[in-house]
């Protein structure tokens, strides 16, 4: 039998988090990073706002950990908090000595670092680059550095379909190249950092990327996940009929932006003391209810229009600061010192994902996690603003030390080399179908405001997905897309199930018929795991 091909690492995504761990494992062996397109296409690439990162010594140190936890509604994992916190200044002062420029006092790099507040946050403490390009330039100038090492090698374009697993352990990934050839990669370890699953909701601020593909195969391949219920709802996305969802970054709301409803109100007044700053679930859904009290009958989600307003803003210039997004209000004739802003709240960030310990191993060997696909419990039921590219850097590193210290042996696998049977243009056009449902079911039925009724139409939605996947699937069929809307259908399945179990309300969950939290009984994370009874979750204080 012939052996696959091998390398010593195999990382899956090419985000903050993938290239951060690439950099550290290449100093001791060969890696392959896997990217669905081109290096750059990532979440990372789309964050706006900042990077939060304390970088006034220990005082700030232990007040980023205070916000953190707070933020996180009972269920942040102290320990995980506290190394993000105090090994974030080291990771952010390395990317900026490998070339990462954030901006600074006097426009050119020289001077003080500049520092935006957001929400939650006691202090101004969120670095940001080319103004609202955060993302951006971590991601560029991770590629860039991470580019030129000689043990770090690229597959672009390529789609990750499945982990091998033998004994109990897994030994490399199948993967699927731009021409459709099917391609299997023997490796020492496996690190999935290929982020959250947002495509899973119709209306979400993140690129086509995020189907959540390493979340599903993790679980496929029996590893354990935890939180899945805990999905957050960003409070600003642009809210254009025709135009998706484009981020309108919490950074305005930290420059002093305010919230309007249609009758011109500042309602933020009436749900949270830091009104407009206010946790990011309290602020989503006092825009979902102002939205809806002024049509009581309508669905989940916002029917009238609610606004940003920076009209008052008059100490920055608007555009220079927030060019990326002054760029794109333009095309649609909006202009943030002219206009009231149309937002409404979009799935923006999974805190839940692949159980790991502190420093990625998941609870299948051979597979670690880090970044937005990963649980650490880092951010516990509501993460706090810009604290996800420092949970990609601390933790990317993290993950990469417990695969060089566990030391696993290279298992060569069988090669698998084929050609699946491309989909007809004839079946294409239904699996969109199936997807676009299971989209839309899941933005009416599994959004910011849920209750036992809506999630079990979820489920219903969901099993038709399932089935009409299944299908094809049982005729060999096999494309990226058809690997999404699997990926895509089976982190629906642990959402709907975990938000079922969790009657109660905490952080991102809220459940219409259980509006309390109930510290008594759900003090816990939700774990999945395939051991159990399909959809069983259990719940463990972690
Ligand atoms: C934003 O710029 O509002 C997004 C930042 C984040 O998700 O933390």
């Amino acid at each position: 039998m012939v052996k696959a091909s091998q390398v010593d690492f195999l990382v899956m995504g090419a985000g903050v988090a993938g290239l951060r761990a690439a950099v550290e494992l290449a100093r001791h062996g060969e890696v392959l990073v896997v990217t669905k397109e081109s290096l750059g296409e990532s979440n990372t690439h789309y964050a706006q706002g900042g990077i939060a990162v304390a970088m006034e010594g220990d005082e700030d140190v232990a007040l980023h950990l205070l916000d953190t936890i707070n933020a996180g509604d009972g269920l942040v994992r102290r320990p995980a908090a506290q190394a993000l916190v105090a090994e974030g200044p080291v990771r952010v002062a390395e990317l900026i000595e490998w070339g990462a420029a954030f901006d600074t006092e006097d426009g050119k790099g020289g001077g003080e670092l500049l520092r935006t507040r957001e929400g939650a946050h006691s202090l101004p403490r969120i670095l940001h680059a080319r103004g609202d390009a955060t993302g951006a330039e971590i991601s560029r100038s991770l590629a860039a550095f991470a580019r030129v090492h000689k043990r770090i090698r690229f597959a672009e374009w390529t789609t990750v379909t499945g982990l091998a697993v033998a004994d109990g352990r897994v030994i490399g990934a199948d993967l699927l190249d731009s021409e459709s050839r099917l391609k299997r990669v023997s490796a020492r370890a496996v690190l999935v950092a290929a982020g959250g699953a947002g495509q899973v909701y119709s209306d979400t601020t993140n690129p086509s990327v995020a189907t959540g593909d390493g979340i599903a195969l993790a679980a496929q391949a029996g590893a354990a996940l935890a939180d899945m219920e805990f999905y957050q709802f960003h409070p600003t996305a642009l809210s254009l009929p025709g135009v998706p969802r484009f981020l309108i970054s919490e950074a305005l709301r930290g420059e002093g932006a305010y919230l309007r409803n249609d009758r011109g109100e500042r309602f933020m007044e009436r749900y949270h003391p830091q009104l407009e700053l206010a946790p990011r679930d309290v602020v989503a859904r006092a825009i979902a209810r102002e939205g809806m009290a002024a049509a009581p009958d309508s669905p989940p989600g916002c029917s009238r229009p609610v606004h940003l307003d920076m009209r008052h803003v008059k100490n920055i210039d608007l555009g220079q600061r927030f060019p990326g997004i002054s760029a794109f209000l333009a095309q649609h004739g909006l202009d943030l010192a002219r206009d009231l802003i149309p937002v409404r709240p979009a799935a923006h960030y999974l805190m839940g994902g692949i159980r790991t310990d502190l420093f990625g191993r998941t609870t299948l060997p051979g597979l670690y996690a880090a970044g937005e696909a990963a649980c650490s419990g880092v951010h516990g039921a509501n993460r706090l603003a810009s604290n996800s590219l420092l949970e990609g850097l601390v933790f990317g590193a993290r993950a990469a030390h417990s695969m060089l210290d566990d030391g696993l042996p290279l298992v060569a696998a069988d090669a698998t080399e084929s050609v699946p049977v491309p989909l007809t243009a004839g079946e294409e056009a239904p699996l969109e179908e199936l997807i676009a449902g299971l989209r839309t079911a899941m933005w009416a039925y599994a959004g910011l405001l849920r209750r036992e009724s809506t999630l079990l139409e979820g489920l219903a939605a969901q099993a038709v997905c399932a089935a009409g996947l299944a299908q094809l699937a049982e005729q060999g069929k096999g494309s990226r897309r058809l690997s999404e809307a699997q990926a895509m259908s089976r982190v629906a399945h642990a959402i709907l199930h975990s938000a079922l179990a969790r009657t109660e309300s905490r952080g991102a969950h809220f459940r219409n018929d259980y509006p309390q939290r109930d510290d008594e009984r759900f003090l816990k994370h939700s774990i999945l795991n395939r051991k159990g009874p399909e959809g069983q979750v259990v719940f463990e204080a972690w």
